[in-house]
């Protein structure tokens, strides 16, 4: 199998991390490889911050209050994607982007034998989490990347065959 496919489909979520730091100069790695991802009218909407404080992380931990809640604190350390409201010209379109950026990571993250997950759920509490981060206005959380030293190795979820996906035409 050629080595890109193999990294795409070798990929897994993964939820528990070894307690090692993941270095700065990495962090910086993944984000470089993220804005490589295309974008409409090549707007590049994204922000991101990092956070690896645990008290930080432990506050939006208890905070979210989800079965997530113990990711957000375990992992070493946490990827905020932001959509730049200043950069944005149609929300469909930027969300994409940033789903392309945040692929563009997750792949990254794999080929560096680290391990991530993106964290979708804790955006039901945007508005409160947006208020402890204390983000400017301008800034809309899109989603949550925990990163880590993988301590486990997840089975295959699975997928629908891909002729369960093409319509008869
Ligand atoms: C938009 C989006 C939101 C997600 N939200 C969560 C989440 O909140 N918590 C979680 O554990 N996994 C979350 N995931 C990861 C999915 O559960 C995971 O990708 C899926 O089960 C397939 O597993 P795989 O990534 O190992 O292939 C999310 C993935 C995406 C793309």
């Amino acid at each position: 199998m050629d080595k890109l496919k193999h990294l795409i489909k070798t990929r897994r979520s993964i939820r528990r991390f070894k307690n090692k730091n993941v270095p700065g100069k990495i962090l910086l790695e993944i984000i470089e490889t993220g804005i490589h991802a295309p974008s409409g009218l090549n707007n590049q909407p994204w922000k991101f911050q990092f956070i690896t404080e645990p008290g930080l992380k432990k506050i939006i931990s208890g905070f979210t209050l989800s079965r997530y809640s113990k990711i957000i604190c375990e992992a070493p350390a946490l990827i905020l994607v932001y959509l730049d409201e200043q950069k944005i010209y149609n929300r469909d379109k930027d969300l994409m982007s940033a789903g392309a950026c945040i692929e563009n990571m997750l792949l990254h993250i794999h080929s560096k034998k680290l391990g991530a997950v993106w964290l979708g759920e804790i955006l039901n509490k945007k508005k409160m989490l947006q208020k402890i981060l204390d983000r400017e206005k301008n800034l809309d959380l899109a989603a949550v990347i925990a990163v880590g030293y993988p301590d486990e190795k997840p089975k295959h979820p699975g997928r629908r065959n891909v002729s369960s996906f093409l319509l008869r035409g």
